[in-house]
């Protein structure tokens, strides 16, 4: 067996302080479409997700609703978190949770390692603390506070007031590493994508990096360090190690730890607010740890609402099931996907999503196969017609399935979602141009042109099999009802078998193969606008 492409994705795991929003799901969504294509393309994928359960944040939100904070965070896990994975058709393999005991063991071993090492000491600290990032903030994201905040110093993320803290803490030497992770960046100029947030990150280490303060005292939510039990781990240290411990690092058991050396290192995607976490500490953790640090680092956009981040906090989170229930999940991954360029920050409104929603997976997608399969069904009896002798409009189309498979493809090693999606749909454009064009029923009324009639309706079935097998990570519904009514399930096998790099071969469907009536892919919707 040739050796198979390794591909680890995570997502952050997320705060259970509340309820997930619509900024949440955009980032499951994402990872799940490269997981997706990368497991149709036959890499060795895993594709991790999970919640962050520790720290002051969750603490007080729990002591806030009367609860202990393990049990307020099995609530959010069971009635929210998890929940959301099925609301969005999301194909995780795994789910992490911060209080797992793989988790909490595995954080002991890393401490204990670096402590032994020399890479920790004891020192004495005073500093501005936000709950909101649960980060001591650097000088760059201090702002004055405004209206019922003014004379106070604020987050600039979460516009809420810090808090002075003074305390004896661990402290990780991460200054150390300065000169390493400024290598890292240079020698490997996509470690950190997209390019603004690599030069972000560059800027913010060539200021000079302090040692990180890795433990608290003043509260006890959080793991135990391993040699002093008076201070819990600080969560964010706590937090990044879920990438490792998910996969089995500092386990025992040594089938769990060849799972470690399989998956490890990772590639990360990230909304950009915690970018520096993931761009500067966690390499730099790795690096004092002597294990590999990850393959790529993705920062993506922001959701805005009022050109501020949406967000739990301010209370300014839309449900994603206000989408779904309407749109369905489908239309949800698509419009995320395709709408905002992946990288940079975007808008949600109900007026773009449904006009793409009608305009784009309505007229566009679902239209073209239902006009196809019902000719295939009045002209052919409802088989895979055989194709005659090849014209020139038939190659443009073969040609540009083979082109847009490919840079699909391309576009998807470099995390350029919007613009994979892009590529596929010039084949829906064009092969409704194509239709529209070649007249199908026109050729259907004479006899003489039965073989063109036949060669139109097996290019344009040839043209819906590479849709949908394209088009499967992003519309994992639609594509399989309409893989079953192509009749490929039946010749083909299943749909998330199909090799995703070969997409653009033609020739794949077999002539007679018998089809089936295709329900709406996307039915129409009556949206009431105010
Ligand atoms: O930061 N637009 O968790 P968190 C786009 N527990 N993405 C958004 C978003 C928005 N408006 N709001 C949230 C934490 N996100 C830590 C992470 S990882 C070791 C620990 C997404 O619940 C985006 O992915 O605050 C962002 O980075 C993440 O949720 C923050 O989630
Ligand atoms: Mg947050």
């Amino acid at each position: 067996m040739p050796d198979r492409k390794r591909f680890f994705l995570t997502t952050p795991i997320f705060y259970v302080n509340d309820a997930p929003h619509i900024g949440h799901a955009y980032t499951e969504v994402a990872a799940d479409v490269l997981a997706r294509w990368h497991r149709q393309a036959g890499d060795d994928t895993w594709f991790l997700t999970g919640t962050d359960e520790h720290g002051q944040k969750i603490l007080r939100t729990a002591t806030a609703n009367g609860v202990a904070p393990k049990e307020w965070a099995d609530r959010l896990v069971e009635t929210a978190w998890k929940p959301l994975l099925d609301t969005i058709d999301i194909s995780n393999d795994d789910f992490i949770r911060t209080t797992d005991a793989r988790h909490e063991e595995g954080v002991a071993v890393f401490l204990q390692k670096l402590y032994d090492e020399g890479h920790v000491y004891a020192g004495e600290f005073e500093a501005l603390y936000c709950v909101g990032c649960e980060e001591f903030k650097p000088k760059s994201e201090i702002v004055d506070g405004t209206g019922a905040f003014e004379g106070e110093k604020v987050c600039a993320i979460h516009s809420k007031p810090l808090e002075l803290l003074q305390e004896k803490n661990y402290f990780f030497k991460m200054s150390a590493f300065q000169d390493r992770l400024l290598a890292l960046y240079a020698e490997r100029p996509d470690f950190v994508q997209p390019a603004s947030a690599r030069n972000e990150v560059i800027a913010f280490v060539q200021q000079g990096l302090e040692d990180l303060s890795i433990s608290r005292t003043s509260f006890d939510w959080g793991i135990p360090i391993p040699w002093d039990d008076t201070h819990v781990t600080y969560v964010w240290f706590d937090a990044l190690l879920n990438y490792v411990t998910a996969i089995g690092y500092g386990s025992d058991d040594p089938a769990t730890a060849a799972e470690f050396a399989r998956r490890w290192p990772g590639n990360h995607l990230v909304g950009k607010d915690i970018l520096r976490f993931h761009a500067v500490i966690w390499p730099a953790m790795l690096m004092a740890a002597g294990l590999e640090v990850p393959e790529h680092v993705f920062a993506h956009g922001w959701l805005l609402v009022g050109g501020e981040k949406m967000s739990k906090s301010k209370l300014t989170g839309i449900a994603p099931n206000e989408i779904t229930d309407t749109f369905g999940s489908d239309a949800f991954r698509y419009y995320f996907m395709r709408a905002i360029s992946f990288g940079h920050d975007g808008s949600f409104s109900w007026e773009d999503l449904s006009a793409r929603y009608q305009a784009e997976l309505a007229n566009g997608f679902g239209n073209l196969a239902s006009r196809v399969l019902a000719m295939n069904a009045k002209y052919f009896g409802g088989v895979v017609p055989a194709a005659g002798e090849e014209a020139e409009a038939d190659l443009a189309i073969r040609e540009l399935a083979a082109s847009v498979a490919a840079a699909a493809d391309a576009r998807i090693e470099t995390f350029a979602i919007h613009e994979a999606i892009a590529e596929v749909w010039r084949l829906v454009d064009a092969l409704n141009g194509y239709i529209t064009e070649q007249e199908p029923w026109v050729l259907a009324k004479s006899e003489a042109d039965r073989d063109r009639l036949g060669t139109v309706l097996a290019t344009a079935t040839e043209g819906l099999r590479a849709l949908a097998e394209l088009l499967h990570p992003v519309i994992p519904i639609a594509t399989a009802k309409l893989w079953a009514a192509l009749g490929a399930e039946a010749t083909l096998g299943a749909l998330d078998a199909q090799p995703i790099r070969e997409a653009g071969r033609w020739g794949r469907l077999p002539a007679g193969a018998p089809q089936q009536p295709l329900a709406v892919l996307f039915p129409r919707i009556e949206v009431e606008t105010q």
